[in-house]
């Protein structure tokens, strides 16, 4: 797993601003166990986010909008002197250095309601075939604890060319991929298949390298206009 490079790092853009305020929409609209009546609007449990150099950006979207306090979000990321310093910035807020993969018992992300796995990784990418025993941990006890759990995961959907993929492929196996791992948290009240994030033959219109839009429970959106597009899965679990 590579360290994210802090220079090379752009994510500051209308495209992934606009994403980012979505989930709130989301959750809003598909998680109302997730929101308390008193105080009214504000979210149960933690936010964990993985950071690069623009995750501050997600904490202050949630505490500008009274969503959380700082101390129910958590922080995460590879790169330790990354984490040193969002620690300095924000005090009050959860910090955690190192693979978050490893830490899923570590105290700091006990009551963990939302998870955003903003990883960047190439949509379909093997690397995703092994988070999900981790990621299924904090998301049984979200469930058990809140009545659900929100799994926000961001993927590189043109990067798949690199590997030779075609997007559409690469989205089919991401989906299929996603299916197991939420699907393997053992906590949906039903079966999850892959059709149900991703109807069958709906990923052949990415092919179209102008497509941007939704298809089922990916949001395929586009930050620069000359960069990658990302597929964005946002999945409710109860
Ligand atoms: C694209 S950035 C995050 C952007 C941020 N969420 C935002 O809204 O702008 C991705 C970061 O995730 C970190 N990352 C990827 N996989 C990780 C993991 N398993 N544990 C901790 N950090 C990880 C990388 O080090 C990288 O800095």
């Amino acid at each position: 797993m590579e360290v994210s490079n802090r220079s090379s790092d752009a994510f500051e853009n209308e495209g992934k601003r606009a994403y980012r305020a979505r989930h709130l929409e989301v959750l809003r609209d598909q998680a109302p166990e997730l929101w308390t009546d008193e105080p009214p609007g504000r979210l149960r449990g933690a936010w964990l986010e993985l950071m690069g150099s623009t995750g501050w950006r997600t904490l202050e979207l949630l505490t500008d909008a009274a969503v959380l306090s700082p101390s129910s979000f958590v922080g995460a990321d590879l790169d330790h002197d990354r984490i040193d310093d969002y620690r300095r910035r924000y005090p009050d807020a959860r910090w955690l250095a190192g693979d978050v993969l490893d830490h899923v018992e570590s105290p700091e992300l006990d009551d963990v309601s939302v998870i955003h796995f903003d990883g960047y990784e190439a949509a379909g990418s093997v690397k995703f075939d092994h988070v999900g025993e981790q990621l299924a941990v904090v998301l049984r006890r979200a469930v058990a604890r809140h009545g659900a759990a929100a799994l926000l995961v961001n993927s590189d959907l043109d990067a798949t060319r690199l590997h030779g993929q075609q997007p559409s492929a690469a989205l089919r196996r991401h989906a299929t991929t996603l299916a197991a791992v939420l699907a393997g948290a053992g906590i949906a009240r039903r079966e999850v298949t892959p059709e149900m994030l991703l109807p069958a033959g709906a990923e052949n219109v990415v092919g179209d390298r102008a497509f941007v839009g939704l298809l089922g429970a990916f949001e395929v959106y586009k930050g620069k206009s000359t960069g990658h597009r990302m597929a964005s899965c946002r999945a409710i679990l109860r």
